[in-house]
């Protein structure tokens, strides 16, 4: 199965996502996670999309699609994934088409979670992430441990660099014009699914789970 978890920064995508590859038993693919693994390993591909990340720009399609094509190739993909923050613009959607259907497969659902702009700065502008397995947090509605360790896995609490407002608002004017037109192109196909991303973490993961069982997932 192939969910792809699509929204503006700071919806709530890596949030939500944990239970929801736990439930479907398919891997949580996030490339933003995969490209600040390799920043903060200095790998080749890690400095090319270094320059973009710091402004808020996407990472050129092709480097992406390669990402993805290899992620989706392992083992663990084979009965699917669970896609956040890909595809970001038509061009990544139509090549996940093509890497899909070489193997028999498609996009089964398209979760669009929706939520206003004037509440995305305020997650961001709060968020806290482990720096080495990912889990988040938030200043003010999840305050993280005040030491700044992961309960989770002892990582560093800290604040992404792409977090700042300036670069928080080139997001989200990338957001509107290179991928929000996803909404149309998966509406069309008849895969979108719109959840409102508003409320507590655990009302929107009901809504979400709502959502998936109504159309035909576990
Ligand atoms: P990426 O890491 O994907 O960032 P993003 O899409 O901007 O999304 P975020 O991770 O910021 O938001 P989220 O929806 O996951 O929100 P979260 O759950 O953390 O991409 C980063 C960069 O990588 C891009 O800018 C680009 O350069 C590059 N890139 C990645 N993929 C690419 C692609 N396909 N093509 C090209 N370039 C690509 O929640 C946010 C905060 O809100 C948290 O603090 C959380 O605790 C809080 N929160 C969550 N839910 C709630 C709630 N219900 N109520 C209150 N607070 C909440
Ligand atoms: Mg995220
Ligand atoms: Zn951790």
């Amino acid at each position: 199965m192939i969910v792809i978890l699509l929204g503006p920064p700071g919806a709530g995508k890596g949030t939500q996502a944990a239970a929801i590859s736990r439930r479907l038993g398919i891997p949580h693919v996030s490339t933003g996670d995969i490209f600040r693994a390799n920043l903060s390993e200095g790998t080749p591909l890690g400095l090319e999309a270094k320059g973009y990340m710091a402004m808020g720009e996407l990472v050129p399609d092709d480097l992406v699609v390669r990402l993805v094509a290899d992620r989706l190739s392992r083992p663990d993909a084979a009965g699917g994934a669970l896609l956040d923050g890909f595809p970001r613009t038509v061009g990544q959607a139509e090549a996940l088409e093509d890497i899909l259907a070489s193997r028999g497969s498609k996009v089964d659902v398209c979760l669009l979670l929706d939520v206003p702009d004037a509440d995305l700065l305020a997650r961001l502008s709060g968020r806290r992430v482990c720096r080495r397995c990912g889990s988040g947090w938030h200043a003010s509605f999840s305050p993280p441990p005040v030491d700044l360790k992961c309960p989770k896995c002892g990582g560093e609490i800290y604040q992404r660099d792409d977090d700042m407002e300036e670069t928080v608002t080139s997001r989200l004017a990338v957001y509107r014009r290179q991928t929000r037109p996803l909404t149309d192109w998966y509406g069309a196909k008849g895969s979108l699914t719109v959840v409102h991303g508003t409320g507590t973490p655990q009302d929107v993961e009901k809504d979400i789970e709502k959502a998936l069982s109504a159309g035909g997932a576990r």
